[in-house]
């Protein structure tokens, strides 16, 4: 089967079932040409009144109030309405900006995600969650907006740069420490990037959609976040509080980079057993090793950092999990075997970090000694 085959919901056919009145498409600027033609002509025959196109830089920045005022305007100019269906092609960060500003347009336009990273297609464009950073910190303003569907093609991949694309692959080890199955699909490919034809892409976006439907289980049962989607921030109490941290120093760590730190730590904590929840460790040696060559091959991280616990600490107090002072974090006892809530006292963390940090240098001068 491949990838095009397992979008469980067909998004062409999705739009022609929706009825749209108008259908508007706002994509990233800085996309593959050939293929923005190619969708450009699949939404021809499948909408009759493609009634606006629209490239916008991506990433980060577009999440502004300011971004979705101008969006909010184009709409009106395009004279969406609620039956009108509003398709987006680039990153997470593009999605969830136009998702927020569709969702709030008439109390909401419909969508159809067409993602082109590794961490859109298998986390940010599913799920329903849209938002804008503000007042400094991120996704303060947001919505639940679900899609019609999520179209996963990983051909929009090819032109990111090796670090984007290995960056992104942290959100799929994260799905396999969440799900056997998933784990037993990572464990079983050997796929290699850039793929060197259509077949090899196919397999790429058939691995996207599998490792996708370990979030769409989790989000089915419980949509809007009031407790077991809260594991799918796994390694993300950390990894945001690297990411947070760096994003004001000249060498800010990708997302993905953080969370695949946030990962090492997960499995740093299990072999020293820091959560003493639960009565089993349930992982095997040999899955740890695996998990972590996984993610030691499949994400390279940054060279030479060095956080300490207290700085660390500092961002992981404001973490939107938390409840009142107390901070709250996804603890894992192995593949599948997840524990949440668990709440950190701080000179546990900052003998952990600190334990941690010393396995990470012996293992970074075994790895680099001759
Ligand atoms: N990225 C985690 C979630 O959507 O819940």
């Amino acid at each position: 089967m491949n990838g095009e085959e397992l979008n469980s919901h067909d998004w062409q056919e999705a739009l022609q079932l929706s009825k749209p009145d108008r259908v508007a498409w706002i994509h990233e600027k800085c996309l593959d040409q050939e293929l923005l033609g190619h969708y450009r002509t699949k939404l021809l025959t499948s909408c009759t009144d493609l009634c606006g196109e629209l490239g916008l830089e991506g990433g980060e920045p577009i999440k502004t109030w300011l971004q979705v005022e101008n969006l909010l305007q184009i709409f009106k100019d395009w004279g969406l309405t609620r039956s009108s269906v509003v398709v987006t092609t680039g990153g997470g960060a593009l999605s969830d900006a136009v998702g927020f500003a569709a969702s709030i347009w008439k109390r909401g336009v419909r969508l159809i995600h067409i993602p082109t990273t590794p961490l859109s297609a298998v986390d940010a464009a599913w799920g329903g969650k849209t938002g804008i950073n503000w007042g400094g910190a991120k996704n303060q303003l947001g919505t639940f907006a679900e899609p019609l569907a999520v179209h996963i093609d990983a051909q929009w991949m090819r032109t990111l740069s090796p670090r984007h694309f290995r960056a992104g692959l942290a959100e799929v080890a994260k799905h396999a420490f969440l799900n056997l199955e998933a784990f037993d699909d990572l464990c079983a490919h050997t796929l290699s990037w850039p793929p060197q034809n259509k077949e090899e892409f196919d397999l790429w976006s058939t691995l996207f959609v599998k490792s996708s439907n370990v979030k769409r289980q989790i989000v089915a049962d419980d949509p809007e976040e009031r407790g077991v989607r809260c594991i799918l921030n796994l390694g993300h109490t950390l990894g945001h509080a690297v990411e947070a941290y760096t994003s004001g120093t000249s060498e800010p760590w990708l997302h993905g980079e953080a969370v695949a730190l946030g990962l090492h730590f997960t499995l740093f904590e299990i072999s020293h057993g820091v959560w003493t929840m639960g009565n089993c460790q349930e992982l095997s040696h040999e899955q740890a090793k695996k998990l972590s060559a996984i993610l030691h091959t499949q994400v390279p991280l940054p060279q030479n950092w060095s956080f300490t616990a207290e700085e660390l600490w500092n961002y992981m107090a404001h973490d939107k999990k938390n409840v009142g002072n107390e901070i709250r974090d996804v603890a894992w006892r192995g593949v599948g075997h997840i524990l949440w809530p668990v709440h950190w006292k701080k000179k546990s963390f900052e003998a952990t970090w600190s334990a941690f940090v010393r396995s990470w240098e012996k293992f970074s001068q075994r790895a680099t000694s001759p």
